[in-house]
């Protein structure tokens, strides 16, 4: 029986910090299944098709991996690929309150699906989607800091 983890997220766009993630979580579960959530009282830059498109391709040779989008609750996600637990990757302390919270209350939902939280690489401590948006928005270099086909669609 392989473990499986779901790693979910706007992916506003996909960043190197996620895929740091990814690779971190893949040393601890056999598979990751990457939850792309609607989102949308966030007011996603990139539409849901795009986002789940961005990850696609930015996983697209590691068959360990896979993505689809959501829409509704994450343990049902969770239920749906039998998953045993829930990855999100941690950068600094105020990534804790959220990621606190949020565990807190999925635990909620499900005692049975399990909260993991790996931490993020120094190099990408100071990496996240907003910034990415904004730098880009305003012609910036971030092609250190995304997945190359991330590129194309900025
Ligand atoms: O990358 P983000 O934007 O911090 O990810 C947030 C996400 C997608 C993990 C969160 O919005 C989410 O879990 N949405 C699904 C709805 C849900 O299950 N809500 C209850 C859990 S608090």
């Amino acid at each position: 029986m392989k473990r499986t983890a779901i790693y979910p997220g706007t992916f506003d766009p996909i960043t190197l910090g996620h895929m740091d993630v990814i690779h971190r979580g893949l040393k601890v579960f056999d598979r990751i299944v990457i939850g792309v959530a609607e989102n949308p009282k966030k007011c996603p830059m990139f539409d849901l098709d795009t986002r789940l498109a961005m990850v696609h391709e930015s996983v697209a040779d590691n068959p360990a991996v896979e993505a689809v989008a959501f829409t509704g609750l994450l343990v049902d996600l969770a239920h749906e690929h039998h998953a045993a637990a829930l990855l999100r990757g941690l950068r600094a302390a105020s990534d804790f309150e959220y990621e606190f919270q949020m565990a807190t209350m999925n635990r909620h939902l499900d005692e049975r699906i399990e909260s993991v939280f790996v931490m993020a690489r120094e190099d990408y401590t100071f990496v996240s989607s907003r910034f990415i948006r904004e730098i880009s928005e305003m012609g910036g270099d971030v092609s250190a800091l995304v997945p190359k086909p991330v590129l194309k669609h900025l």
